[in-house]
């Protein structure tokens, strides 16, 4: 069910670039206009973040469509978009844990976890955005 949520998102990402290139008249513009695109937010949606995700302890505080402990994946991926700013912030948050922007319970920190494994991870979560 993940996975094909993963792949919505990715799809959509993919027929959003698509549709930029129907209505552009010639592939030089189409390219220009996608290198815009992503100087803003980059590509996410990572298979390798969602089995790492598996692997951790993440699911017993989150979930992708509900809140338990922690907020919905979808509510994470909704309120930040997929920029290189958030993703490090997103990142850091991982690693070090925190609190105070979903409430008072605090996201426990992982400091096992290296920077590249969490970056998949947010570019997992970050893909799974719904609105
Ligand atoms: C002990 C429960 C718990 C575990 C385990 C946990 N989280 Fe969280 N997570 C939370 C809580 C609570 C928050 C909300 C923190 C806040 O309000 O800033 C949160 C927030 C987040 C956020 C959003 C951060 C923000 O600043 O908005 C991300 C992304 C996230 N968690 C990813 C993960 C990942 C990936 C893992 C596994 C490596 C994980 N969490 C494991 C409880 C947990």
């Amino acid at each position: 069910m993940k996975k094909i949520i993963a792949l919505v998102g990715i799809c959509s990402i993919i027929f959003a670039c698509g549709g930029e290139k129907t209505e552009s008249t010639d592939d030089t513009s189409s390219t220009s206009t996608k290198a815009t695109e992503e100087a803003a937010t980059v590509a996410v949606g990572s298979a390798k973040g969602e089995q790492l995700i598996s692997q951790s302890d993440c699911l017993t505080c989150h979930k992708v469509d509900a809140k338990i402990v922690g907020p919905s994946y979808n509510d994470v991926a909704n309120k930040y978009p997929a920029t290189d700013e958030n993703i490090a912030m997103l990142v850091g948050k991982i690693i070090q844990g925190g609190s105070g922007n979903w409430g008072e319970i605090p996201m426990s920190p992982h400091p096992a976890i290296s920077t590249e494994d969490a970056t998949e991870m947010v570019k997992y979560i970050l893909s799974l955005k719904t609105n």
